[in-house]
Formats: C-alpha cells, sequence, structure tokens
C-alpha cells in the first residue's frame, strides 16, 4: 500500500505531444504553434483543420487540393444512408454519429491499415462524411428529405445547407466557423485521451474516434454545450437569473459551461467565443440569453471565482443559429475529429501500450468453499 493515486490523472503528464498546447506567457491555446484567435481572426476552418492534421498552414494550392478533397468524400454509402433511415428518431444525435462513424469502419477498405499515410486518408474520409450522416438524421427525425451535400459549399456553409437547407449570412457562418476552429484540438482531454488509448493497442481510428464520441457525449466534457441551453431555458427571463443561479450555489449543483480541469483563471477561448455570440445575438436580435449569460457568469466568477470554459457561450450561439439543442455536441464532433485524428496518428507514431495501475483495495486471499458448503 502507501502508492499516492492521482484520481482522474490530476496534474500527471502522461505523454508529449507537437499538435496543441495552452500557453500561459500569451493566455492562449496554440495549434502547432499558432494562438487560437489569431487562427480564428485569419483563417476558415478548412485552413486549421489542414494545420491541426498536417501540422503547417497551407498556401493557395494546398488549401484547395484539401478543400477538393473533403468535399468529393462527402458522399455517403447507400448502406449507410439507409442504417441512417433505420435509426430510431429519438436517439441522441451523439449516439447517431458514433454509429455511423462504426458504420464507416466496416466500410472503409483501408481498416486494417494504420500507416501515417493510411491513417490520414481515413481522418478525411471521416471528417467529410460525419456531419453529413449527422445532417441526414436531423432531416429525417423532422420527417423531412435529406439534402445532399454541395460542393460548391465550404464546410461550415455546407453543415447549414444540409440541416436547414439555405446559408445563413455571412456573419452567422464566420460564427460558426469560428466556433469549429474553437473546438478543434484541446490537448490530452478526456475524449482525445479514449482516442489516444484505444489507439496504443495498435486498433483502428473507426475504432478510437467511436470511442472518443462515446466520451464526447458526457456532460462533464463536450455535453456541456447541451447542458448551458438546459440551464439557460430553464432561467427562461433574466430576471430570474440571479435568483436561480444562487439557488444553484447553495444546492451545491454543478453549473455547466463553467470551470476546467487546465484553465484554472478563465479558458482563453471564452473571450473570443464570447464576442460571437454577441454577433449572432445582434444579428438575430435577441439578447435575452447575452443578459442570463452575463448575470450568471458574474455570479460564478464573484462567488465561487468559477470562470466560464468555451462550452458556455457556444451553447447559446448555437441556439440561436437555429440548431436542436441535441445537436450542439455533435457539432463539437464534427469539429474535433480533426483534433483526435491528429493524435491517432501521432500515438501510433510513438506508441507504447496505456496501461496504469490501480492500488487494490477488495477482499484478502480466501480459500474457495465449494456450492454446497456455501
Ligand atoms: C470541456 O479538458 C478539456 O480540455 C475539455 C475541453 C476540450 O476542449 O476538450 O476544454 C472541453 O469539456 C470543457 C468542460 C465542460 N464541462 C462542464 O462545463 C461541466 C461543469 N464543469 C465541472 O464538472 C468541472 O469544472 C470539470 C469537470 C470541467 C473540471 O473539474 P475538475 O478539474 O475535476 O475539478 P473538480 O470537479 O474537482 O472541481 C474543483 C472544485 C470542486 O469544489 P470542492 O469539491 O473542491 O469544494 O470546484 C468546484 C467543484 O465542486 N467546481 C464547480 C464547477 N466546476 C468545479 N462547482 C460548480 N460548478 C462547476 N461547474
Amino acid at each position: 500500500m502507501g502508492e499516492e493515486i492521482k484520481k482522474g490523472l490530476m496534474g500527471v503528464t502522461v505523454d508529449e505531444t507537437s499538435i496543441s498546447k495552452v500557453m500561459p506567457e500569451i493566455n492562449s491555446l496554440t495549434y502547432r504553434g499558432y494562438a487560437a484567435q489569431d487562427l480564428c481572426a485569419k483563417c476558415k476552418f478548412e485552413e486549421v483543420a489542414y494545420l491541426i492534421l498536417n501540422g503547417d498552414l497551407p498556401n493557395s494550392k494546398e488549401l484547395k487540393k484539401f478543400e477538393k478533397e473533403e468535399r468529393k468524400e462527402r458522399k455517403l454509402s447507400k448502406s449507410l444512408i439507409s442504417i441512417i433511415k433505420q435509426m430510431p428518431k429519438k436517439s441522441h444525435p451523439m449516439d447517431v454519429a458514433r454509429t455511423a462513424v462504426s458504420v464507416m469502419g466496416l466500410e472503409d477498405k483501408e481498416t486494417t491499415d494504420n500507416s501515417p499515410k493510411a491513417n490520414l486518408r481515413k481522418s478525411m474520409r471521416i471528417f467529410s462524411k460525419t456531419p453529413v450522416a449527422l445532417a441526414a438524421f436531423y432531416r429525417l427525425r423532422k420527417g423531412k428529405k435529406i439534402i445532399s451535400p454541395k460542393k460548391k459549399l465550404s464546410f461550415a456553409e455546407n453543415f447549414f445547407h444540409m440541416c436547414f437547407g439555405k446559408v445563413p449570412n455571412k456573419d452567422i457562418v464566420k460564427a460558426f466557423d469560428v466556433s469549429l476552429i474553437l473546438y478543434a484540438e484541446h490537448s490530452f482531454n478526456v475524449s482525445t485521451f479514449t482516442a489516444r488509448t484505444i489507439t496504443s493497442s495498435l486498433s483502428d481510428i473507426h475504432g478510437a474516434i467511436t470511442g472518443a464520441i462515446a466520451s464526447l457525449k458526457g456532460p462533464l466534457h463536450g455535453g456541456a454545450n447541451e447542458e448551458v441551453m438546459h440551464m439557460m431555458n430553464k432561467i427562461k427571463k433574466p430576471e430570474n437569473a440571479l435568483n436561480w443561479i444562487n439557488n444553484a450555489l447553495n444546492k451545491k449543483a454543478v453549473v455547466m459551461g463553467f470551470g476546467h480541469r487546465v484553465y484554472k483563471s478563465g479558458d482563453s477561448r471564452v473571450p473570443t467565443m464570447r464576442e460571437y455570440f454577441g454577433k449572432v445575438a445582434k444579428i438575430t436580435k435577441d439578447k435575452k440569453f447575452e443578459k442570463i449569460y452575463d448575470i450568471v457568469e458574474k455570479v460564478m466568477i464573484d462567488k465561487k471565482n468559477i470562470h466560464p470554459n468555451v462550452d458556455y457561450p457556444t451553447g447559446p450561439t448555437y441556439h440561436l443559429m437555429g440548431f436542436d439543442t441535441d445537436f450542439f455536441t455533435p457539432i463539437f464532433v464534427i469539429s474535433r475529429i480533426t483534433g483526435w485524428s491528429a493524435h491517432i496518428i501521432e500515438q501510433h507514431s510513438t506508441n507504447k501500450l496505456i496501461r496504469p495501475l490501480a492500488a487494490y483495495n477488495g477482499s484478502q486471499h480466501r480459500q474457495v468453499q465449494s456450492l454446497k458448503d456455501r
């Protein structure tokens, strides 16, 4: 006995990565050395997806080739479409996403090839097809016809097109693009570490991403953006917010969208996402959620010194964009597939089976009594 247990691997460094880092000196999350805020200001999501997957920002020629491949792979197989059609309409879209990626794994001709090049090709197929599968379910469960992807549309525009049949104004698309950039990667968060753990036995990328989606669904992780919206809907009006949050704290409730394992004085992605939440609230002329947002945030910081994380502003932003609440975390998925894929490829490149120890606290050794004596 006596081994020190680090529950939740809190504060434990288990491996190295070159994909992203929170740099305290600039108080920013960086992807391959570029600050996320800088990327939001100067790039569109496809450029950042390329950066995370390939290690550098693309030039125009490389971006054109990447976009062409992403758009070419948007096509779903007939069998995947028929499977999505058979999924229960009440299924949670995160379970639809996980199942669709599993089916893609059954169909992918390179499933058994874990080489970096094959994994990159497979990650592009998962990256391109998952939004199409999700949008198909989005339409089907409302009794509507599936809308096919359009090659001339960007990744963000195409998702709106397939869900709603139209592309909103460029400022709304930009806000969505920014949310995808901010959601793309965040080092060894629980879903990424899940993907790396699955990969460490040399299992395949479809299985690793299926496991990562299952992990992201949890309300302590990606599922928080959905829970933030449920909280805001319970509060209903700004005048209820102060009472509501004080009651929640008195009941020692966990307030969704707040706190973080790594950021203890504020998630560096929040200021940027909060700015775009404000832009979308202005365009949609719905300031109610912004008022609730600010009241709850002030109480959490003043009373508990607990700051919002990226899920807090993204929830109401996606609501104002018109997405169903249970589609908020699937949007996190279509972005984070890039980060997960990069980590899966990195894990393969320097792999060591991930197998921690446990401190045993069960029964001491004892003899087995035969059944008639028990
Ligand atoms: C994401 O890791 C990543 O990078 C994740 C992510 C990514 O990009 O991949 O950033 C995305 O998942 C963001 C987090 C989304 N989750 C939520 O918003 C759920 C609510 N947050 C909490 O569950 C919590 O903050 C965690 C789980 C996110 C982190 O918690 P820790 O690091 O395990 O710390 P803890 O739960 O032990 O909290 C420390 C103290 C506790 O109080 P005491 O028991 O010491 O008195 O702070 C309190 C907690 O009760 N606390 C909260 C709180 N978060 C922490 N109290 C109320 N509401 C909260 N949200």
